[in-house]
């Protein structure tokens, strides 16, 4: 179905490995907050999806842990507001995984083995398949229980989410076809702005990762962003001299002004530019220096986080309500998500102990047989 009772609903999730930075913010976290407060949504649902986080970090559970509060941390300070979306966390979620134990056989290996995100991220984490979990492999047919375990109409992701979401809508269609009319259909919704949806580590690399040590951490403090854009990002190896003409186009420090800088912020830091476009002019005619485009992201970025480390310093210091938070979310998400697991098992006639309704059918059927 396309929808539960005429309901637009929102889920989507993070996994909990480390703190959110700057490509987690242009790609997912400012959309969310906008979606929240567009009131558009009848429900928004953001899942700390510790349980996937799991799969590839079996052996070290306890860095899921200490990261659940630093990505909570992240969301607060960023402007989720626990009065609109519930914030929940995944192992506490016990419907999440009957529903993943049934949807496993809605999907193939065959199917699961062509999913280009898992072949991607096995690659990254130099997992063979000899050495590929179970778990890890099959996690896009646990993630398609976190959404529809919520009825979500729509999934706000990042673009490399897409073969998830894929995956899930076929799941979705081959349990109705099966079980009769029972799951919403989810759709994917990826950020408009290309340069939003692929923001490159500060070092140019394709993704911001901690590994790489390529990121900027909402959490990062105005030194650290200073000395890292100043340290980090290279610019156009040609423009050597001020004077010499040079290229915007795969120059990070651009591709990051495209990302975040506004007219406003011209206004505000650089008012000889009215904006982008002139200063994209100058810098590719020749004499413009790539101190003042640095030192003008510098002023952009620090204008963005400032009220997300300000709000950040607020929750680190009351830890007891931000667990009341996920705590009240948690329980929010298990009456949903066990609603939804009562319908699938209702579809899928494994209601045994409904009701007692199966005594009567059971009795008919033995006189039958006799
Ligand atoms: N796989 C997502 C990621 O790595 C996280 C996630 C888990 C998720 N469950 C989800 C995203 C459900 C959207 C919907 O970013």
């Amino acid at each position: 179905m396309e929808s539960k009772d005429n309901k637009q609903i929102i889920l989507t999730g993070d996994r909990p490995t480390g703190r959110l930075h700057l490509g987690h913010y242009v790609g997912s976290l400012k959309r969310r907050v906008e979606l929240q407060n567009s009131g558009k949504f009848d429900q928004i649902n953001i899942l700390i999806a510790d349980d996937q986080a799991l799969t590839d970090n079996a052996d070290n559970p306890g860095k899921i842990r200490d990261n659940i509060i630093n990505v909570v941390l992240d969301y607060l300070s960023a402007g989720l507001d626990p009065a609109k979306t519930t914030i929940c966390v995944q192992s506490q979620l016990p419907a999440l995984h009957a529903l993943t134990f049934y949807y496993m056989n809605m999907v193939t290996t065959a199917r699961l083995s062509r999913n280009p995100t898992v072949k991607a991220e096995m690659q990254l984490r130099g997992f063979s398949d000899e050495g590929l979990p179970a778990g890890f492999f099959t996690y896009p047919v646990s993630q398609c229980a976190d959404i529809t375990a919520f009825d979500a109409t729509v999934v706000p992701v990042g673009e490399d989410q897409l073969p998830m979401i894929e995956q899930a809508r076929e799941i979705v269609e081959r349990f109705n076809r099966i079980y009769g009319d029972t799951l919403v259909l989810p759709k994917a919704m990826i950020p408009e702005n290309e340069f939003q949806r692929r923001l490159p580590g500060i070092d140019g690399k394709a993704k911001m990762s901690k590994s790489l040590g390529n990121c900027i951490y909402l959490s990062d403090d105005a030194k650290t962003v200073k000395k890292q854009v100043n340290g980090k990002m290279f610019t156009d190896p040609t423009h050597l001299r001020i004077e010499d003409p040079g290229h915007t186009e795969g120059n990070v420090v651009f591709t990051y002004l495209d990302a975040f800088a506004t007219d406003e912020h011209f206004v505000e830091f650089l008012p000889e530019y009215a904006n982008l476009e002139e200063l994209k002019e100058h810098y590719r005619r020749g004499g413009l220096g790539d101190g003042t485009c640095k030192k003008f992201l510098i002023n952009v970025l620090n204008e963005l986080l400032d009220p997300i480390r300000a709000e950040r310093a607020k929750w680190a210091a009351d830890i007891d309500s931000v667990y009341d938070i996920i705590l009240e979310g948690t329980k929010t998400a298990q009456e949903r998500t066990n609603a939804v697991l009562a319908r699938v098992q209702s579809a899928m006639r494994i209601d045994y102990f409904k009701d007692r309704s199966i005594v009567k059918e059971w009795e008919e059927l033995l006189k039958k047989q006799a």
